[in-house]
């Protein structure tokens, strides 16, 4: 060491042991001084990857020895006085030491390496080495409020519990992450959503409420537009007496196909509402689509003079992995199994947060591998003897919608609780006796199962009748009644 007028030596140790020796000197050291090097760390025999250049004063040495035992490897030993080294650690050389490539490197002229070496990310928590990169992906499966995703985060990750200096930046991005999931620039695989109900004399459908918030001009054109029976999208929905799924804008019988185009909008889904065998009220729902936008809306069918099974009646898939909507188009589904069958047997909405790992879920492989994450599957109130079943599935960055919850009677005729509820910032929400409330506390929610016509609240005003939103920032919901027997047994409530 005294030869060089910079020298270290820093043993390191965790996956892999070793000691780091880094020296640095104004000239290229004597050749002797080299050798001698070489000697003492074993790379002076015939198994040895080198590499020479004298006129750059480069020269580098790789032993490839058995697993398990380390090896031996110099890099480049003297440089020249216009060479700086950048500043690096013996932890940042293990991490990124990717032994596949570096023998091929070693034998590559030039100090830099030749290829891209992917960044871990700033190191967040120097005591476990944790990156932010790592803490970003972490936070997108950690729920709850700040505390406990800093919680999930620590056990995940183990950052911030030894000396703690990293708590208050650990705390910035906990926060940073729960705005960017819930800002105003998050997307929701359900951008637009119409609530029509029949005119005064029935002839005519108009628009009750609309949540136009990601489409406003598509919106202003909705509102100055009804539809006769038999109309457009929401005028057949109601004249066919069933659910109608458009999963392209082109050779449809839709009359906003350029303003839709125009927002950005592609798959609608049309579904009429009935009680008492009456139309109430016809719910739109439309999808975006870009790059971003994981997620399919599928409309499965049972009609018992044909089949047992759910079969596949129609399917927008976007940008979802091809796989993924040929297992659906293959297959069927019977009664109770995956979660369009469980909802056709319960007769109510049944939502799972984690598709992957849902053993309820049938393609749960191939949707992991297209990034579909929630699902949301309910049945159709429909006029005739058929069955139909609505299934929303989406990514987790790109969520159906920000909130999802079903209301139903607890047992007396005056109160409802949630069924369930999932919210992308808190997780899963208390359901069942605990949470029941009276009807009448329940705004847009109440008012959808009184009068079984849906509901498209948003501004402060409406989500302030909401008590179960206040505090979540949530900004409008829909409530859709759900019928059994024809009259209405649950509200599906989506919040964005
Ligand atoms: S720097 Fe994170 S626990 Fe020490």
């Amino acid at each position: 060491m005294p030869r060089f007028a910079f020298a270290t030596v820093v043993p390191f140790g965790r996956e892999r042991h070793g000691v780091l020796m880094r020296a640095a000197s104004a000239e290229v050291p004597p050749l002797p001084l080299l050798e001698q090097i070489e000697a003492v760390l074993r790379l002076d025999g015939g198994q040895v990857l080198h590499y020479s250049d004298k006129r750059h004063g480069q020269r580098r040495k790789r032993a490839p020895v058995a697993a398990g035992r380390g090896h031996a490897h110099r890099r480049p030993a003297a440089r020249r006085r216009h060479q700086r080294r950048k500043p690096g650690s013996s932890r940042s050389c293990r991490k990124n030491a990717r032994p596949g490539s570096t023998a091929g490197l070693l034998l590559l002229p030039g100090a830099k390496p030749p290829v891209a070496m992917p960044s871990r990310g700033k190191q967040i928590c120097s005591c476990f080495d944790v990156t932010d990169a790592e803490i970003g992906a972490e936070l997108m499966r950690c729920r709850g409020g700040a505390d406990e995703r800093l919680v999930q985060l620590q056990s995940a990750l183990a950052c911030g519990t030894n000396c703690g200096s990293c708590i208050p930046e650990l705390r910035r991005l906990v926060r940073a992450g729960a705005e960017k999931c819930l800002g105003p620039a998050m997307k929701t695989f359900v951008r637009v959503a119409e609530v029509w109900t029949p005119s005064p004399d029935g002839s005519l459908l108009e628009l009750a409420s609309g949540l136009f918030d990601a489409a406003p001009a598509f919106g202003a054109i909705s509102r100055t537009m009804c539809f006769g029976r038999a109309e457009g999208l929401p005028g057949h929905a109601w004249d066919e007496g069933r659910p109608l799924l458009l999963p392209h804008l082109e050779g449809s019988y839709f009359r906003r196909a350029a303003a839709a185009k125009a927002a950005g909008l592609t798959a609608r889904v049309a579904l009429p509402v009935f009680v008492s065998g009456k139309l109430t009220s016809v719910v739109v729902l439309f999808c975006g689509d870009d790059e971003t936008h994981v997620g399919a809306v599928e409309l499965w069918h049972n009609d018992p003079r044909v089949s047992t099974d759910l079969t596949l009646a129609d399917g927008y898939y976007g940008s979802t992995a091809p796989a993924f909507e040929e297992l659906a188009r293959d297959g069927s589904i019977a009664r109770g199994a995956g979660a369009p069958g469980l909802a056709w047997q319960r007769e109510a909405a049944v939502f799972i947060d984690d598709v992957p790992r849902s053993r309820q879920f049938l393609r749960a492989g191939a949707a992991a591998s297209a990034g579909i994450v929630r699902a949301l599957a309910f049945p159709c109130s429909t006029l005739g003897r058929e069955s139909w079943v609505l299934n929303l599935l989406s990514s987790g960055t790109t969520p159906m919608a920000r909130r999802v919850e079903s209301w139903r009677p607890e047992g007396s005729s005056t109160h409802l609780q949630r069924a369930f509820g999932f919210c992308e910032q808190q997780g899963p929400l208390p359901a069942g006796a605990s949470s029941a409330l009276p009807i009448e506390s329940l705004g847009p929610i109440g008012l959808a199962w009184w009068t079984g016509v849906a509901q498209a609240a948003s501004g402060e005003a409406a989500l302030a009748a909401l008590p179960t939103a206040a505090g979540a920032g949530l900004r409008s919901a829909l409530l859709i009644p759900g019928t059994s027997d024809d009259s209405v047994s649950e509200v599906i409530a989506l919040y964005f």
